[in-house]
Formats: C-alpha cells, structure tokens, sequence
C-alpha cells in the first residue's frame, strides 16, 4: 500500500490547477441511463471513484470511453443488457446507489446492492428509498439487494425530505426526468452538485426549475436525449488546495476556483486571517504575517460550511492562536483525524459531534494514518506545516477523491513524495 512522505516548514508559492468535482462526476455519470443517446461529459477528474463507477456502468451494459487522459468520459447506455448492480462494485463506493433511480425510470427494473463507502457514520439510504417509493415504486430488501419495480412507469409526486440529504436529492431528481406528471422535491439539497446535474439533464431534455434553491420542480417527458455538459469544478478540492498556503504559509493561486462555491468557507478563512482574492484566473490565497487565529466552524448543508472540509480546517487551526470549535453536524463519527492529528502534536478534545482544538505554535511530524477521504488530505495538509518528517499511510482514501497529490504540491514547492508499497 503506498504512503505520502512530507516533509514539512517552507512556504508554498505557486498555482494548482483544480479539477472537475468528483462528486459532480458521481452523479451525472450515472445520467448516462436515463437515455439511449450518447452523454460525454468533459472536465472529469481522474479519480479511482470515477473508475469505480465506470466498472459499474459497463457491468450494466453501458459503454463509457475515457478519451484525453480520462478528462472526456463518453458514455452510451444504448445497450443495457443488466438491471443488477452487484454487490462487489458497489460496496467499493456509496454514491453507486445512484445508478437505483435512473434504471427504474427508464426501465421500470432495478436490482442494486445497497452500499458500503466512507466509515463515517451509518449513512443509510432510507431517504432514497422513501423519495422513490413516493413516485410509485415498488421496493423489496432481499439478501442486502434492493428489488425495485415500477410495472406502469413512475409517477410525479411531491416528495417532502424530512432532512437534507445531497444523494437522495439527486436520486429522486434523475428518476422524476422520466416519471409521468409532475414531481415536486421539497427541502432538496441545494448543492452546487445539484445545480450542475439539473443543468446536464436540462441540455438532456428535462423539464426542471428550482435548482439551487430548497423546492425543484420537475415535469416528467418520455425520453431523454443526447448531450455533452462540462463538469463544474470540485469546490472541496478547491478548498482543500486553498488551505495549503494557509497552513505552511505562502501564496498559492487555484486556478479555475470560484468565490460562490465556497462563501461560507472564505468567511472562515477571512475570520482566520487569510487572504483570499478573486483573479481572472481563479482565487489567489495568502497568509501573510504570523499565526492564524481561532475560528468556530459549524458543518451544514449548502450555502454551509461544508463536512467534507471539516478536516482540512482542522488541521488549519491545530496552529491557530486561541481555543477554536468545530462541530460536525452532517456525520455522527467524522473526527477519526483528530487522534491521528494529535500524534502529531495537536490537542484536540473530542466530545460527541463537537471538537475543541487548543492551538499549538508547531506541529511535529509523525507516522499517521489515513482513515477516510478528507481526513487523509487533512494529515497531508498539516503535515506540510510540521517539523519534520510526516508519513501518511493508507493513501488509498485519498486516490479516491484527489488526482495528483503530489504533482500539484510539489510544484509550488513542498517537499512531498509517493513511497510505493511501504
Ligand atoms: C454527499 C457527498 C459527500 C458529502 C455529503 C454531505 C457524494 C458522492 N458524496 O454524500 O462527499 O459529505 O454529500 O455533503 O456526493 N442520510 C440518511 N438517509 C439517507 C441519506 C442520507 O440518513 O437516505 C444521512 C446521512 O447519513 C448523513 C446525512 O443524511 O448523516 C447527509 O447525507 P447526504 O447528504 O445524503 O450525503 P451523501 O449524498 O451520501
């Protein structure tokens, strides 16, 4: 299994170019099934989750073609011959459930097993279930496989979420495109995910209005037809790369990075002490003088401060000057980094979904581990600051949600290397 070497004290100066979203990628992939026409979408990132969801699609028959070093994803779903998503694939990545709703439209069949992924929490699909079960499904849970069927086709309906939830949103969403009438999702999420999916099945045919905001509306039509959609930039790469400069100081400018994706972080960061300014280029980040200071940080759906840079965050303020709280209230067990951080010489009180971080002048480097997606690029973050050697193992979270690591570090000047098969 390889291992990230960092070694840690100089100042990063330079420009990282930021990729498509993941996320974004994960679900207008599985798009693709809800027409008989060619979907390519351009700016996909080159991610081991990207691969993970292509095996999946190709295993239901769909073809998908990865032309300029994977940044095109040409997909066909004209011959889809299997309506079972198996187990083996799908326990790989959580975000497989949302090839569920897309098949039962246009098929009125779906077997899919229910998912595995990140160990932060139970995450449990219930809300996708009930969201498609209002529009008329027919759901049975045999030998951890969800049955689906919708005989007579699905129906529009309004699906109130009782919580917001990113993937249930999409789900439903992609399954209304095809269902007949009219289908109304109150309390949806209001990610920039969303936004970007409801943009694509839009240029694909759909009838869509309210995206962006917590109503979207959506009248149904028989079929859905070709397109080619850009994928929007990754806002939680976009964050994470901002906070490099941040935490080993320097300047750093994240090309193609946009203010309106990450607001509510910026105001952190501002709060902070960090500079952060819009170019034509992207956003230029600095930390200037000295230590940063103390910031509480409350995790929400979007507009919010987003969970998945929680981490990142945290490894900020482990230096900053003052006492900062962070608490997560998306993920019942997201501080999994926190003891790996204070191996590092953080101090860091956990209690339930609140964690106190006491800042420190310095941390020190040590060998930690990786132990989910954001919390891997958190260790890697804090390591850039530490003194001394840090050696992050179990990278293998991270090739799942981040393309080249190393490369875009390095050339602003970290010291920061692969080991393979330590
Ligand atoms: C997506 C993102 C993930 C991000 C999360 C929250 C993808 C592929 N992943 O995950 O990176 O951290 O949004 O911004 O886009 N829940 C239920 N029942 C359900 C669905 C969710 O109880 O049926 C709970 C979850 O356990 C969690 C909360 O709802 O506590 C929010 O989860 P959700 O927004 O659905 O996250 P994902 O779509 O899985």
């Amino acid at each position: 299994m390889d291992s990230i070497v960092i070694n840690g004290g100089g100042a990063l100066h330079g420009e990282i170019p930021i990729a498509g979203a993941k996320n974004a990628c994960l679900t207008l992939m599985p798009a693709t099934l809800l027409s008989d026409e060619p979907l390519t979408l351009t700016n996909a990132p080159r991610l081991s989750d990207i691969r993970t969801m292509t095996t999946l699609l190709q295993s239901l028959g769909a073809e998908v073609t990865s032309l300029q070093h994977g940044q095109v994803l040409a997909m066909s779903s004209h011959d889809i011959n299997n309506l079972t998503a198996d187990y083996d694939i799908v326990r790989k990545m959580r975000a497989s459930i949302l090839v569920l709703g897309p098949m039962l439209a246009r098929h009125g069949h779906a077997v899919v097993s229910l998912p595995g992924g990140c160990a932060i929490g139970a995450r449990p699909v219930d809300l996708h279930l009930k969201g498609l079960e209002a529009l008329g499904a027919e759901l049975e849970l045999k030998d951890g496989y969800v049955h689906a069927q919708a005989p007579g086709g699905l129906k529009g309906a309004v699906v109130a979420f009782p919580f917001v939830s990113v993937g249930a949103t999409e789900n439903v969403l992609m399954a209304a495109t095809l269902a007949k009438g009219t289908t109304v999702l109150k309390n949806a999420a209001r990610e920039p995910e969303i936004v970007d999916l409801a943009q694509c099945l839009r240029q694909m045919g759909a009838q869509i209005e309210g995206e962006g905001t917590n109503t979207i509306t959506v009248q149904g039509v028989d079929s859905l037809h070709g397109a080619t959609h850009p994928v929007v930039v990754d806002r939680i790469e976009l964050g994470t790369y901002m906070l490099a400069p941040a935490i080993a100081g320097g300047e750093v400018e994240c090309l193609g990075g946009r203010l309106d994706l990450v607001a509510a972080f910026v105001e952190k960061l501002d709060e902070a002490g960090i500079s952060v300014e819009e170019t034509p280029r992207g956003l230029r980040v600095a930390r200037r003088n000295g230590r940063v200071r103390a910031v509480d940080v409350t995790t929400e759906p979007f507009p919010g401060f987003p969970t998945d840079l929680q981490a990142q965050m945290m490894a900020l303020l482990c230096t900053a000057e003052g006492t900062s709280v962070l608490e997560e209230t998306i993920f019942e067990n997201r501080f999994m980094h926190a003891p790996e951080l204070m191996r590092m010489g953080a101090r860091i009180d956990v209690q339930g979904g609140t964690a106190s971080v006491s800042g420190v002048e310095r941390l020190k480097g040590a060998p930690v581990m990786a132990t989910d997606l954001r919390a891997s690029v958190s260790l890697i973050l804090a390591g850039l600051a530490a003194e001394g050697e840090t050696v992050v193992s179990r990278v293998y979270h991270l090739d799942r949600g981040y393309e080249k690591v190393e490369e875009k570090l390095g050339a602003c000047g970290a010291r920061i290397e692969r080991i393979k098969d330590r």
